[in-house]
């Protein structure tokens, strides 16, 4: 017998076991389990005789009764739905299934665990996380949010699952523009222009901004001066501008020097650089409810060291050749394809013509380090869809080295989990009114500072402070919810106004069903004298389903460890999304449908009370999963 408790998870593995036992020459097939169009019919169907007859050459209906003869025999057929007849088949072979009266009750009873029904893993993996990915200087922005809720909401999927998770922020803080903000820094410190020990990351930022605007030189118009001889004056401007621009190169590249040879005066002002970066990161991350902590940061630079030693091993593997100069991991065989098994179009570089690394490069010492030292088996990479080429490459260019060997034989699994773009309401990427890049924290005060308004309005009795945190948690609960409820890789449109109303698929509304529950609960103590502490009596009632409206939420309910599993396995959010979207949704109808605290006796006050109880679990668990705050009133 399985461990599920789902109907659908159990139906499909009985009647694919059916099926297999009917037509052994097919194999396995997707019995293809649906919940019944026509509820006088039945609960469920099986539309898989329609799909299967041609391959069989047999009239669907005489499929199906092939079918219906075997799954008679299954014990979780059995045990949770009416034996099936020829009356079962109707139409063109639609097999329709009815389960028991107390079935949904049973399995309720049975998924009623702390464990919420979760099976623990057949095999306990370590799963590597790459999420948010921030630079060196830099603010995070709008287009961390993604790398950073996603990847947060994977992992804690993957934990949740009963999987070690490590988590990786693949800092960007090496290289070239790195140099030239440190350049920048260590020389205005020197001169005492600013104290190293106060600065900000909005500073850095600035200097960031600044640094490469001065190692740019306009070589174009410099060109353009001279060729339409546009007077002295312009010249002269210019030439000043394109030499002071490459001497700050200079300058920078020199730095760079200095930084890979770990300097002690350019180190020490690199590491105080990166210390910024990383603690305001680390609070931005925090302020999103998202995990993200200092020692999940393995920077670029982390790898620096091994990179040659990681390029002399392909060169004398003979995976890497020689090409125009620079070095190359070719994708060109036969087995090198990528995720959907298509070829991969350009060779993988991993070491420029001039020396230099590449991003590439860094990246291949990341799959080696979390396979060989972190021992992951499953590496997920949430980063931007536009870098999807990138890892392709990497992905193939790994496997071709062996990096993503396993002790014991096995390959680990490379993953990217892309995502689009945060639109404007314009339709065009999401920027301030500048053409700046959105601040998350900006972002965060404004959905806070949203919620506010709506939070006063509701629960003008609470107390300032609790409507203030009540405020943060919906605020943040919007947006984050409102970006993962879409399909990852598609761009979406972030509006405000839509994330933090309290009606329709919204992180508001699911904190509202939330907190409704625990206030039903609140009440069924203060009123009914019920306890509801964390042994009551009450969660062990006998639980009776019997309107249509607890029928469909005990169906809802017992969905929640498949939709998670849905969720680990495409790495896609969203279907957790979708899940807690419908509880809320049966809960609210049924709600509206069956009086709780007012039912007609004590027993069906108690069943109610319960799926109260055990839906307020789920939604709080599957909140928690996507790395959404919650709150108890609001
Ligand atoms: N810092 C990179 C960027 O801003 C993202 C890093 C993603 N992770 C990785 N392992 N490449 O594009």
């Amino acid at each position: 017998m399985s461990e599920s408790s789902d109907p659908i998870a159990l139906l499909d593995s009985a009647f694919r076991a059916a099926t297999a036992a009917a037509f052994p020459e097919i194999g396995d097939a997707d019995p293809l389990i649906t919940a019944s169009k026509q509820a006088a019919l039945g609960d469920f169907q099986a539309n898989i005789a329609m799909s299967l007859s041609k391959r069989v050459g047999k009239p669907p209906r005489d499929v199906a009764a092939a079918i219906v003869a075997k799954a008679g025999a299954m014990p979780d057929l059995q045990r949770i739905a009416e034996p099936l007849t020829d009356k079962s088949i109707a139409g063109h072979g639609f097999i329709n299934i009815r389960l028991k009266g107390d079935a949904l009750a049973s399995l309720l009873a049975s998924m009623d665990t702390p464990a919420l029904g979760v099976p623990a893993p057949e095999v306990t993996e370590t799963i590597a996380v790459d999420l948010c990915g921030v630079n060196l200087a830099k603010q995070m922005h709008v287009g961390h949010l993604r790398a950073t809720i996603i990847g947060d909401a994977l992992a804690r999927v993957f934990e949740r699952l009963g999987h070690k998770v490590v988590r990786q922020n693949h800092l960007g803080d090496w290289g070239l523009p790195i140099a030239m903000v440190t350049a920048k820094i260590a020389a205005d410190a020197k001169a005492g222009k600013i104290d190293l020990a106060t600065l900000r990351l909005d500073d850095l930022d600035r200097a960031y901004k600044q640094a490469q605007r001065e190692c740019t030189g306009d070589e174009a118009g410099l060109a353009a001066v001279e060729r339409f001889d546009l007077g002295p004056k312009a010249r002269a401007e210019l030439e000043e501008q394109v030499s002071g621009a490459r001497e700050k190169l200079a300058a920078a590249k020199s730095t760079l020097v200095k930084l890979q040879a770990h300097d002690p005066e350019i180190y020490a002002v690199w590491q105080r650089i990166a210390r910024i970066t990383v603690d305001e990161c680390v609070a931005v991350c925090a302020r999103l409810h998202a995990t993200v902590r200092a020692e999940d940061t393995a920077g670029e630079s982390s790898y620096s060291n091994e990179l040659g030693e990681i390029v002399d091993d392909l060169v004398n593997r003979n995976i890497a050749e020689e090409s125009d100069g620079a070095l190359v991991v070719r994708l060109d065989g036969p087995g090198d394809l990528d995720d959907r098994g298509q070829r991969i179009s350009e060779p993988c570089i991993i070491r420029k013509s001039d020396g230099g690394f590449l991003y590439a490069t860094t990246d291949l010492a990341g799959i080696r380090r979390r396979v060989r030292k972190f021992g992951a088996s499953r590496l997920v990479y949430a980063v931007d869809a536009r870098q999807s080429l990138h890892f392709q490459q990497v992905f193939a260019a790994a496997r071709k080295a062996g990096y993503a060997d396993m002790t014991g034989g096995k390959v680990a699994t490379l993953r990217h989990a892309g995502f689009g773009m945060v639109l404007g309401e314009d339709g065009r990427p999401f920027k301030t009114r500048s053409g700046e890049n959105v601040k998350l924290t900006d972002l965060i005060d404004e959905a806070h500072q949203r919620a506010s308004a709506e939070v006063n309005r509701r629960s003008a009795a609470l107390p300032d402070a609790e409507r203030d945190r009540i405020a943060e948690a919906v605020g943040v609960a919007a947006i984050k919810y409102a970006d993962l409820c879409n399909d990852r890789m598609k761009d979406y449109v972030f509006s405000f106004d839509r994330m933090v109303a309290f009606e329709g698929n919204t992180g508001p509304y699911l904190l509202y069903a939330f907190a409704r529950i625990k206030s039903i609960l609140r009440k069924a103590q203060a009123e009914k004298r019920i306890d509801t502490g964390p042994n009551a009596p009450f969660r062990k009632a006998p639980l009776a389903i019997v309107q249509p409206q607890e029928k469909t939420l005990a169906l809802a309910i017992l969905r929640y460890p498949g939709a998670l599993k849905s969720m680990a396995e495409a790495c896609e959010p969203h279907r957790l999304c979708g899940f807690l979207y419908d509880l809320a949704g049966a809960f609210s109808s049924f709600y509206d449908a069956c009086p709780v605290l007012s039912a007609d006796n004590e027993q069906t006050m108690l069943s109610r009370l319960r799926l109260c109880d055990l839906t307020g679990r789920v939604l709080y668990d599957g909140l928690t999963t996507l790395g959404l705050p919650t709150v108890e009133r609001m």
